[in-house]
This record gives structure tokens, sequence and C-alpha cells, in this order.
């Protein structure tokens, strides 16, 4: 008898539930952990004395109400910026969280936190990132992703625990090697550039594969037709809905 595979892909909720809250805030990974994602997919920056905060841009300016580079802001200073107005009146007053506050209010979750830059930005925070999802007890339940292959590296130096995911936007298949070089979980791709024959291959070297980010109908559609280990969406309420097994 053929032996199929059966896979109900995984829903992550990108920044949180980027669609339905203002992204990359507690509000918003709240709202996502309830709506019942398997995880939740975030970004992290080093303030300029070096708090690991969840942000996605390297400025501040898209998503506060203030201005300027991450890197050149205190905690103290950003946590007084408004994460929330942007989005709507209503969430005014939201703020910009440190990791260690996202991971400490979600207590069974799942996270992918995306080092938007490694120590040749952040000096150092490679090891501050792991340091607090050690210290939360969360190494189980992370997966380090980035575009930043050295970074990865870093952490695979720091951690052979530690579950890392490539992120780029290209065909998987371009990326094995190095996925191999890191003994990478993962690899995550924009989805556009995915067929069917990139998801088997990933699954047959021996990684997960994660496409992003999948918010449009015609996205959606293709994502249950490749069906890859997980998406990564705005809006996880609708993926909720529509998921199927395949
Ligand atoms: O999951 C990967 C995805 O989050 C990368 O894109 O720009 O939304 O961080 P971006
Ligand atoms: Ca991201």
């Amino acid at each position: 008898m053929k032996f199929m595979k059966i896979v109900r892909p995984e829903i992550w909720g990108h920044r949180g539930a980027r669609g339905l809250a203002p992204e990359n805030t507690l509000p918003a990974f709240k709202l996502a952990a309830k709506l019942g994602v398997d995880g939740v997919e975030l970004d992290v920056h080093l303030t300029k004395d070096g708090e690991v905060v969840v942000i996605h841009d390297d400025r501040v300016d898209r998503t506060t109400n203030g201005s300027g580079y991450v890197k050149d802001i205190t905690f103290e200073e950003l946590s007084k910026l408004d994460a929330g107005s942007k989005f709507g009146s209503q969430w005014s007053g939201t703020r910009v969280p440190r990791l260690r506050e996202v991971l400490s209010n979600l207590k069974d979750c799942k996270f992918k936190v995306e080092l938007k830059h490694g120590s040749t930005v952040y000096e150092g925070i490679e090891e501050k990132v792991l340091e607090e999802v050690k210290k939360f007890s969360r190494l189980d339940k992370v997966e380090f992703t980035s575009f930043d292959f050295d970074a990865l590296q870093r952490l695979r130096e720091l951690e052979a625990r530690a579950s890392l995911g490539l992120i780029f936007i290209g065909r998987p298949r371009w990326f094995l090697d190095v996925a191999k070089r890191l003994e990478a979980t993962s690899l995550n791709s924009n989805i556009s550039l995915v067929t069917k024959e990139d998801v088997k291959v990933s699954n047959q070297e021996g990684f997960r594969l994660g496409l992003w980010t999948v918010n449009e109908e015609w996205e959606m559609k293709k994502a249950w037709e490749l069906c890859p280990d997980s998406i990564t969406t705005d809006y996880p309420d609708k993926a909720l809905r529509e998921r199927r097994e395949c």
C-alpha cells in the first residue's frame, strides 16, 4: 500500500496578526494566540542601551509616533512612543515591547524570532537574544530566523540545540548547502517563487518548508495547493478558517 503523508500546514501569525492589530505588539501577539495560531513570528532589534526590542524596521517612524533609528534610541525613550495609533485610534497607548515581555506574556506559544541584523549592525545581539530565550526557558519553543546567515552561524556556534530557520527570497534548493552547514530546521521563502517540487525536495533533504507572507486570496489558494509545513500570514483568522489537510 502506498504511504501518503498527510500535512496540516502550521499557521503562524506574522508580526503577531499584522492585518488585525498593530504589528509586533503585545495585543497583536495575544490576539493571534487567542485565535489559535500554531505560533507567532516577530522581529528584533537592539536599542542604544542594548535592550532586545520587538519591531520590524530599523527606524521607529513607520509604526510609532517617534522618529529615528532604534539603535540610536534608549529603551526608556522607546517605551514612551505610541506603537498603536497609526493602526487605529483604539490602539492608542500600545507600546513597543521588549522580547522578554513577549516571551513572558505568551506562555504556551511557539515563536519565530527573526533577527533583522546580526552583530555587524548590533554587536552581540545573538548572545542577548539567546540569553533571553533561555532565561524564560523557551529554547524548545523558539526558532531563530534571519536573512542574515552570519547571525544564524553565530547562534549555531553559541547553542548546538538552537532551532534555526533561513529566510530568503528564492528557490529553496539554492540554500540547501548552507542550511545543512548550519544544521538548520527550516527553509522559509517568499511564496511567489516556490513550487510543489521545492516543497518535496526541501522535505526530502530533511528541512521543513515555510512560506511567507500568505495574505492575498491567490496566495492562500497557492499555499494549500503547495502543501508546505507552515505559512506565515497577517490574517491568521482567515488562514485558520480556510486551512485544510493536504
Ligand atoms: O517570516 C519571514 C518574514 O517575516 C520576512 O519578512 O519583512 O515581514 O520580516 P518581513
Ligand atoms: Ca519578519
